[in-house]
């Protein structure tokens, strides 16, 4: 029996094969490539000892997944894949709806025609728009997302919700992730941008790599602590494994779960630059910009629901994620082009 990893070259299913290797799951990986490279699968066999099953296929092929589905006993998916840029998708919505909906649309049809109803989703925080409350339980009503790939993920949670209410058969596990960052500590795999970096993280590390002068903060005026953003930063490896334990749900034939993942802490835009500094001794150059259209005060969960049912906490403290993102920057400052 084989778990299903679409999606798994890329940033968070390249972590979690790794994790799910190492947890003894037999992993078949399928991934179009448009936002990844192959080599990440190549370090993940060198990290595990373990050769990584890959087929390299597009969730919108119809053929390709069926003839996947024929050759490999797979039992449960980790939907990964999906396109996740939201400045793109704000100027791409029919490419983001027909590769994230249409392709999801697919995949579970191919999946049910093979009898095959577990999946695990990447949804995201986003889902709740601007939060009615902090910190965020799952009990939050969903808002209003600012962007088509905030709406994908609103409409697949609802999509798959609906799904499981017309066929009970169907065990998903719904995973809001809030802001992942950091690397394995091997420092060989991690986030791999193309371009100019969106989020936060991979943007000051390529500031203190020498790639881009300086952060840009975007605003600073806030009702926050200084004046700038709040997220709740978790460590990818800690996402990776709340992965892991979400099978758990699957194997019980839990029906149909929804939990946050995060560590229910908050870091401002600021405090991530000063204990990226302090972590590593290299200094982030930073000015004060407008703030980003679509942007919100203050996003952080609160995690107890899967620590109860899951067992799951992130492990990871703000010194790691910064000290294990610089040691992947440091070695790959071209990512996997290295
Ligand atoms: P990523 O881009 O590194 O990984 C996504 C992978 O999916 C890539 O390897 C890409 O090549 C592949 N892919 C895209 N469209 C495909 C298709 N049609 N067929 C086959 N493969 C396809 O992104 P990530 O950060 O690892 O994110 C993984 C998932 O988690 C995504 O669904 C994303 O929306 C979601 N998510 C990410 C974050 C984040 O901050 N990184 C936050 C919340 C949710
Ligand atoms: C963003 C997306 C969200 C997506 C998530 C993960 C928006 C509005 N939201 O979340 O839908 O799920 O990424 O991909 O884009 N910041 C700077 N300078 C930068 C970059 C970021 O000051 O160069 C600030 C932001 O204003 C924010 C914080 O850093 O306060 C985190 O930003 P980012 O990493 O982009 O994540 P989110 O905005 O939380």
């Amino acid at each position: 029996m084989a778990i299903l990893v679409t999606g798994g070259a890329g940033y968070i299913g390249s972590h979690t094969v790794v994790e799910l290797q190492e947890a003894g799951y037999e992993v078949v990986v399928l991934d179009n490539l448009s936002n990844s490279s192959e080599k990440s699968l190549e370090r993940v066999e060198a990290i595990t000892g373990k050769k990584v099953k890959f087929y390299k296929a597009d969730i919108l092929d119809r053929e390709a997944l069926e003839d996947i589905f024929a050759k490999e006993d797979i039992d449960s998916c980790i939907h990964f894949a999906g396109l996740k840029a939201v400045g793109e998708s704000v100027a791409k919505p029919w490419e983001y709806y027909n590769n994230n909906i249409t392709g999801t649309l697919v995949l579970v049809d191919v999946m049910r025609q093979h009898g095959v109803k577990n999946i695990i989703f990447s949804s995201s925080a986003t889902v709740y728009g601007s939060p009615a409350f902090v910190p965020i339980t799952e009990e939050c009503p969903k808002g209003q997302c600012t962007n088509p790939y905030g709406w994908t993920k609103s409409m697949l949670e609802q999509i798959l919700t609906d799904l499981h209410v017309a066929d009970p058969e169907w065990n998903i596990v719904l995973l809001r992730y809030f802001n992942p960052i950091g690397a394995h500590k091997s420092g060989t795999i991690g986030e791999n941008p193309n371009g100019i970096p969106n989020n936060l993280m991979p943007y000051i590390t390529q500031v203190a790599v020498g790639k881009r002068p300086e952060l840009g903060v975007f605003g600073n005026d806030y009702d926050t602590h200084d004046g700038t953003g709040v997220r709740d930063y978790i460590h990818v490896v800690d996402l990776a494994k709340g992965h892991v334990k979400a099978l758990s749900k699957i194997e019980e034939k839990a029906g149909l779960k929804l939990y946050n993942l995060g560590t229910g802490k908050g870091y401002s835009v600021l405090d991530i630059v000063n204990n990226f500094e302090a972590a590593t001794g290299v200094k982030v150059p930073y000015s004060i910009k407008a703030r980003r259209p679509g942007d919100i005060a203050t996003c952080y969960s609160d995690a107890s629901k899967a620590k109860e049912e899951l067992g799951w906490v992130a492990e990871n403290g703000i010194r790691e994620m910064c000290e294990d993102s610089w040691r992947w920057q440091k070695n790959n400052p071209n990512g996997y082009d290295d």
